[in-house]
């Protein structure tokens, strides 16, 4: 007899995102003329800039000569693009992240369910509440996260982050572990300043912690009190991993690429106290089950970080960021609460119904699709989240048909 692992049989039947994928299909069957806009799951609109498709090219021609074709690659990743993100990402903020601390995979979504293998299942793991799924579920499949209670997992710590705290988090009042945080936040687009960053990275040194901080949206960065990377605070290298993403900042959402930093200072303990190096760890884990991210995605990562690059992806975040300008300016407007959308391609409003029967509505009435704030965790109840990433004449025309709705 084969056992399953049960701990899967605790998720939610489906992902969020499955599941309101799953309702729009079912409204469009039933609706097929209905014309939906969607600004739902964070996916971009706008094409690969040229600079990397130039790369991206090169590199496919590449693989079809004796002498430029690549075979298994280094499993963390090629030397150029390990070298150009320390360099870029880090060394040019007057950060000390080195090339052999930065593991390149095919995406922070991976790597944050990942990483669970080289912690521990007694870890008690605390989240900011409303969250990115992915955090919750892969530590329910991990055996962290304990009971459901019918709101929440009874091992997890929550730590909400509501309109009332300006979605800041407090410091949990029982010992926690393993700590995720992620800023600019998805779902609700607010960030943490240095200062306020900084508490966490103190708390996390005092308790013998680690923050798993998930930097996806850093690009989206507009103020310059927001870090960028959690290792711009002091101490960081002793407690913090940190994730980073091509998907949003360079519209990688298909063709996969990002990469995590482990420090070699960084360790964990065994339950007899003695300290393990975590950066040997995830290597090992990599070389083990991961060969790395194919050598043409790679040179197109590369890409990214050359002047003429550079210059594109600003261009198409600029282009997102004035979609979020209007889309919270149009809420404003019309007397709904809108937060984000400053530093993040999110905007979170505060719903004046509970948040399925807001998607539901606005998909009925308006023909527009968001996420539910519930999805994201109970604090996320009445509120919704909105993606800056559809096109402007697609922004536009929802937000028309909103600030003519009649809630
Ligand atoms: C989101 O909509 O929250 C993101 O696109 C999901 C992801 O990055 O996996």
């Amino acid at each position: 007899m084969a056992y399953v692992n049960t701990n899967f049989t605790k998720v939610s039947e489906s992902y969020l995102f499955v599941e309101v994928a799953r309702r729009i299909r079912s409204y469009q069957e039933q609706h097929p003329d209905a014309k939906i806009i969607k600004m739902g799951i964070g996916d971009v609109t706008r094409p690969i800039v040229p600079a990397v498709i130039d790369a991206l090219h090169k590199a496919v021609d590449e693989m079809a000569t004796a002498e430029g074709f690549h075979g298994y690659g280094p499993e963390q990743g090629y030397a150029f693009l390990r070298d150009t993100i320390s360099n870029f990402d880090f060394k040019s903020r007057g950060l000390d992240i080195e090339p052999d601390e930065i593991f390149v995979s095919d995406g922070a979504k991976s790597d944050c369910g990942n990483i669970g293998d080289i912690l521990g299942v007694q870890n008690v793991i605390a989240v900011t509440d409303p969250v990115y799924p992915v955090y919750v579920d892969t530590n329910v499949m991990g055996g962290r996260a304990g009971e459901w209670d019918g709101v929440r997992f009874n091992r997890i710590c929550y730590m909400p982050c509501t309109m009332e705290n300006g979605f800041v988090p407090s410091l949990p009042t029982e010992h926690v572990d393993v700590i995720y945080l992620c800023f600019p936040n998805n779902p609700t687009g607010t960030t943490l300043t240095k200062n306020q960053l900084k508490v966490w990275v103190e708390y996390a040194l005092k308790e013998k912690a680690i923050i798993l901080f998930d930097a996806a949206y850093e690009a989206f960065i507009t103020e310059d009190d927001v870090p960028h990377s959690i290792f711009e605070i002091e101490g960081a290298r002793q407690c913090a991993i940190e994730f980073r993403s091509f998907s949003k900042t360079a519209g990688f959402t298909g063709l996969r690429c990002g990469y995590t930093v482990v420090p070699k200072d960084l360790v964990a303990y065994t339950e007899d106290g003695k300290a393990v190096a975590l950066n040997k760890l995830w290597n090992r884990r990599q070389s083990t089950k991961f060969n790395g991210t194919p050598y043409i995605v790679q040179r197109a990562a590369e890409a990214v970080y050359s002047p003429e690059g550079r210059a594109q992806i600003m261009e198409n975040i600029a282009y997102y960021r004035e979609n979020a300008k209007l889309m919270k300016e149009t809420f404003e407007s019309i007397g709904i609460p809108a937060f984000g959308g400053v530093n993040s391609p999110y905007v979170w409003i505060k719903t004046p119904l509970d948040s399925w029967t807001f998607f539901d509505r606005l998909l009925d009435e308006c023909r527009v699709v968001g996420t539910p704030g519930v999805g994201f965790g109970p604090s996320g109840q009445n509120y919704f989240r909105l993606t800056a990433f559809a096109t402007h004449e697609a922004t536009k025309e929802a937000m028309d048909r909103i600030k003519n709705w009649k809630l």
